[in-house]
């Protein structure tokens, strides 16, 4: 089965082409998106109105991408597949619209898809992983655990009670004045850096271990860089201090997490999943508990349109089809 994925949830607009004919197990003919960061690199973050604005510009030219880089039409997809929230709801639109006006047109069945299903999923892309497995959903928007009982199937173990985990490396960024987005730049900057230098203190939810808080650390950068010492400390030192405490953050609830449930395969997967040095030290903690961590190559952990195909495909080969009435929802709940 030829499977047309279509994802706008936020800034990127994608399109992809898989094949499949078993759930999970996928051949990506062709992944295409239409990367906006130099659009939104003015204003240090994502403007919703431009992100929805440029995806009806690049929607079409994208799908066109995908399809001619599996070498196929319209005519031959028997399904698309297209994120229907959570996400910013005019980005969402974009591609829903597009993928029900292609649906109609080609007389196709439809699937909408949840983003959050899609990075849960995206490891199966390139690695047979046996479910259960546990999932850390690491993103801009997005900081949660979950376990992955099955296709549809999902419990959600532990989710941050305030910034997404990439948000707070966006955001203190722009405090250090680095650029955007700012999680590619603390990373690259942090290898050059003591992560030592400066004490950042690892914040914990009470009584909530498999859960995350992200806002203390932002705060604690934007303190200590008003302080005497923050003004003499170099870049390089405070990038790496701060990543290593998000890094910590977020490993200590997972391990604990793949213990409770004895999980074999740890799955790290969204945006911040590229983090070198996340994937180093999960890999080291898996490793020392006799685990093993997938983590999907850079191009499907950030946001695609391979891993929403792949989300929507389990149903489609079971022959459901979603009405064309279905909407899109900013808040939509896994
Ligand atoms: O999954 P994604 O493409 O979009 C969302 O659904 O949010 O994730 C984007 C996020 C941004 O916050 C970006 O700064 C972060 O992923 N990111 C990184 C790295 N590469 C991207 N964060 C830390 N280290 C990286 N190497
Ligand atoms: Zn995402």
């Amino acid at each position: 089965m030829l499977i047309l994925g279509i994802e706008s949830s936020c800034d990127d607009a994608a399109a992809a082409v898989i094949e499949t004919d078993r759930p999970g197990v996928a051949t990506v003919r062709a992944s295409a998106v239409a990367n906006q960061d130099d659009i939104h690199r003015a204003y240090g973050g994502i403007v919703p109105e431009l992100a929805s604005r440029n995806h009806v510009i690049t929607i079409l030219p994208v799908i066109e991408r995908a399809l001619a880089g599996a070498g196929c039409t319209l005519g031959d997809i028997e399904g698309v597949a297209v994120t229907r929230g959570p996400g910013l709801v005019g980005s969402l639109l974009v591609g829903l619209m597009c993928a029900k006006g292609l649906a109609q047109g080609a007389g196709i069945a439809l699937v909408g898809v949840n983003h959050l299903e899609g990075h849960l999923l995206a490891p199966l892309i390139e690695h047979e992983v046996a479910m259960p497995y546990l999932a850390l959903v690491v993103s801009g928007g997005h900081t949660a655990i979950f376990a992955v009982e099955d296709f549809g199937r999902y419990r959600r173990l532990g989710s941050t009670r305030d910034d997404a985990a990439g948000e707070a490396f966006d955001k203190v960024a722009k405090l250090m004045g680095l650029g955007y987005p700012g999680g590619k730049i603390i990373d690259e900057m942090s290898r050059e850096g003591a992560r030592d230098r400066v004490k950042i203190t690892r914040a914990r939810v009470k009584g909530a271990p498999l859960d995350f808080s992200f806002s203390g650390v932002k705060t604690a950068v934007a303190l200590y860089l008003a302080s005497p010492a923050g003004v003499a400390t170099a870049a390089a030192d405070l990038a790496a201090s701060f990543q290593e405490a998000v890094v910590e953050m977020l490993i200590r609830p997972t391990m604990a997490a793949a213990r409770d449930l004895d999980a074999s395969t740890i799955a790290l997967t969204g945006g911040v999943a590229a983090n070198s040095r996340l994937r180093e030290r999960l890999a080291a903690a898996a490793e020392a508990d006799g685990r093993r961590l997938v983590a999907p190559s850079f191009k499907y952990c950030t946001d695609n349109a391979a891993m929403i195909a792949l989300a929507g495909s389990y149903r489609l080969l079971r022959g459901e089809r979603d009405p064309l009435t279905i909407d899109a929802e900013a808040n939509l709940a896994l």
